[in-house]
């Protein structure tokens, strides 16, 4: 027993540290398998593909690129059926799969089957779609089995993703620079288009294809700009690029559209003139974008436009614009994320305030988009009560792949994990079972529409995120879309095959790595329900202390609500009253702190520094050691990293290894600052064999990070500017 790990390494064979790779493949590395994998897909010699449009075109190059790669032999493509092939198409392209017979009802018109059939002694894999992007989805699928060596023998597979809109949204602005983004700038170079068109986006087509995303908001940006014939021609030519993969673009907009472009002098949504120009500017785009997907609306939010500017509902405004696309069969994702400087009310309890009045009032083609928890993506937050509270309402998911609050490019943290605890989380809204991914994906209230949208993390870097592990989230993220209720882990076990090896020996341990890393990342910034920690502006490192931005909802001392009493925010009915927007099963468990998630613990309740956990320590000791343990936890982390060098090629291994090296530097900060300034208002003694910060309180408070990117110093300011659109429309 003891030879096994050996014997399979020599399987895998060891990446010669001389092999070096940059990471720009990502998922789809087709690299030859190894022996006794390769056995295993003798049959597949052939791939028959009889459709002629682009999409089968995409998809037989896509099996010859990645069937040849992984197989390490010559794989044929043809037009005439033939033995032992891999058939791809739809019955009306592929006669011989109408013969079939296969399940094509359970694959809509984006899904695939996926048989093994054998007919007059001939082996065939067929890969079925209803349309050409079904069979199109369906070849990837079929790669993903081959790259984590899954038997082929026995195929018998229906898939179609349980959400309709799936998209990727780019926080990146017109003129290059990236929101949020730390992979560089925007990949999308508006300039040059669209007489360039860089072969990188193709290659982006291709990877979002391969996990089934079907929309794209590539850039945002003021109205005068976006919504002109001179943009449009080129957002037009994308689209032309992206149509075969399956995938349809969106648009930000400005609420105030009308009058930045449209010459009026209001935006008031009940004006037929502002209708009138939604229908005739909609009208126009379609005019170059035929399969226009819609726009992102973010509104009456950090300074955006909207109609509460005019005394309207959020429902009014979305309505407007919603009539103009419905001929179309476009759609609107209203951004929930609205919350006020001038509304004195818990942050948190804002958007339920704002748009559970309004379930039933907003149109069809209208998403009301909310962010996965109430605040603004911090490492760990409860759900936000919208889902589940909405059944009237087609309600999306807003996630954030790009790391704002999770240390960016460099900090390990593996989003699957957290996007599952939100999708898995039970909301009560239709009794016990109804998750937040059947609120999402539309089968709770039986809703026409549905969406997840995902920020993204992509940026002009080589290896597109900033780093190999970030490029799991952008996988986990189309996995995710797809189907919700998904499996982490198994994404995770996917992601590793097709990015580095199968080798359980790298397998194993990297998994590992993932599934625990978000926890780590948790306790090294915000453990036991605390959030919002961040310094102000950049959002990268430790600022409890902080309490002099110019709202109170943007201090980090507003969430913690530190004093010599306790720690942390009040929202049982004895303080905001945040519990009661939850439904009533949701709500008793987070009214009482003893039937409250330890994880959650301080966002829902100010507890004495004494209060006993149910470990048995205090709340005190309690949140030292998660601090420390998510600093240990880095470390070890790391020192499993280290062990993998012998099945990582050297530019990949290195990098993550140097990115360890700040992470673990990172963490260290994170915990002594958080305890130095915890620890200046407790007034307790740390727990017997806790080091103690390394530096005094007054260090930690004169950093400054000028440099970190997405430094947005404008958050300084008391109250943003309305008037100008730029930042006003993601
Ligand atoms: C956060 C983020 C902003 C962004 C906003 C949003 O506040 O820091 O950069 O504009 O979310 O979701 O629109």
């Amino acid at each position: 027993m003891k030879l096994l790990p050996l014997m399979l390494t020599a399987a895998f064979g060891m990446i010669s540290a001389a092999h070096a790779e940059d990471g720009y493949d990502l998922w789809l590395r087709y690299h030859p398998l190894e022996k006794p994998a390769l056995e295993s897909y003798r049959s597949v010699t052939n791939i028959v593909v009889e459709g002629r449009s682009a999409t089968s075109k995409i998809t037989s190059d896509e099996l010859v690129r990645g069937l040849s790669g992984l197989l390490a032999r010559k794989v044929t493509v043809g037009t005439k059926m033939r033995c032992d092939a891999v058939v791809v198409g739809t019955p009306t392209s592929t006669p011989a799969i109408a013969s079939y017979k296969l399940p094509l009802d359970k694959a809509g018109s984006e899904g695939f089957v996926i048989r093994s059939v054998e007919t007059k002694g001939c082996k065939e894999i067929v890969i079925a779609g209803n349309t050409d992007v079904g069979a199109l989805h369906g070849a990837f699928h079929f790669l993903k089995l081959v790259q984590t060596r899954a038997p082929v023998d026995h195929l018998d597979i229906a898939s179609a993703p349980a959400v309709k809109i799936r998209l990727w949204n780019h926080w990146d602005s017109i003129d290059g620079r990236s929101g949020r983004g730390y992979a560089g700038s925007s990949i999308f170079n508006w300039w040059e288009m669209p007489q360039y068109m860089d072969p990188r986006y193709t290659d982006y087509a291709r990877a979002n294809a391969s996990i089934g995303i079907n929309a794209v908001m590539p850039a945002q940006g003021a109205s005068r700009y976006t919504m002109s014939p001179a943009f449009l021609t080129k957002l037009a030519a994308l689209a032309d690029l992206l149509r075969p993969y399956g995938i349809k673009v969106f648009m930000s907009a400005s609420f105030s559209a009308p009058i930045e472009i449209g010459g009026l002098k209001t935006n008031d949504p009940t004006d037929p003139g502002v209708a009138a120009f939604w229908k005739t500017k909609v009208n126009e785009i379609y005019q170059y974008i035929p399969d226009f997907g819609g726009f992102v609306i973010k509104s009456d939010s950090e300074g955006a436009p909207g109609p509460s500017q005019t005394g309207h509902t959020q429902a009014e405004g979305a309505n407007v614009v919603a009539d103009a696309l419905a001929p179309h069969g476009g759609t609107v994702l209203w951004r929930a994320f609205v919350y006020s400087d001038v509304n004195p009310e818990d942050r948190i309890k804002q958007e339920y305030s704002e748009f559970k009045p309004l379930d039933g009032k907003f149109r069809d083609n209208v998403v009301v988009q909310s962010k996965n928890g109430p605040l603004d993506f911090q490492p760990r937050e409860p759900f936000s009560a919208v889902f589940g509270a909405m059944p009237h309402t087609n309600l999306g998911a807003e996630i954030q792949p790009t790391k704002e609050y999770l240390g960016f490019e460099t900090h390990l943290v593996y989003l699957g994990t957290y996007w599952q605890e939100f999708f898995q989380t039970d909301t009560y809204g239709k009794g016990p079972g109804s998750t937040v991914a059947k609120v999402v994906d539309g089968s709770l209230f039986n809703r026409p529409l549905s969406a997840i949208n995902g920020v993204g993390n992509v940026g002009s870097d080589r290896d597109w995120c900033g780093s190999t592990f970030n490029q799991a989230n952008w996988y986990a993220f189309g996995r995710l879309a797809w189907n919700p209720a998904d499996s982490a882990e198994a994404i995770a076990d996917d992601w590793i095959k097709m990015t580095f090896t199968a080798d359980p020996a790298f397998v194993k341990p990297v998994k590992a790595i993932m599934m625990s890393s978000r926890e780590t990342a948790v306790n090294y910034m915000t453990p036991l329900g605390l959030t919002h920690q961040m310094g102000t502006d950049h959002h990268y490192g430790p600022g409890p202390w902080i309490d002099d931005v110019g709202r109170p909802d943007w201090n980090p001392t507003y969430y913690n609500g530190a004093n010599k009493g306790g720690i942390g925010f009040d929202r049982t009915a004895a303080g905001s009253n945040a519990v009661s927007q939850y439904a009533p099963e949701v709500a008793a468990q987070y009214s009482d702190p003893k039937k409250t998630p330890p994880a959650l613990l301080l966002w829902f309740h100010h507890l004495p520094w004494t209060y006993v956990m149910p470990s048995g320590r205090t709340l005190w000791d309690e949140l030292v050691i998660h601090y420390t343990d998510g600093e240990k936890e880095v470390g070890e982390m790391a020192a499993t990293w280290q062990k993998m060098k012998p099945y990582v090629d050297a530019e990949r291994f290195n990098k993550t290894a140097d990115f360890f090296e700040i992470q673990k530097s990172d963490a260290k900060l994170w915990r002594d600052a958080s305890i130095a300034y915890f620890q200046s208002v407790s007034g307790l003694p740390l727990p017997a064999g806790m080091a103690a910060p390394e530096h005094p309180l007054s260090y930690y408070k004169a950093l400054t990070f000028p440099y970190a990117p997405g430094h947005e110093p404008v958050l300084k300011r008391a109250k943003l500017p309305v008037a100008d659109p730029i930042p006003a429309s993601k």
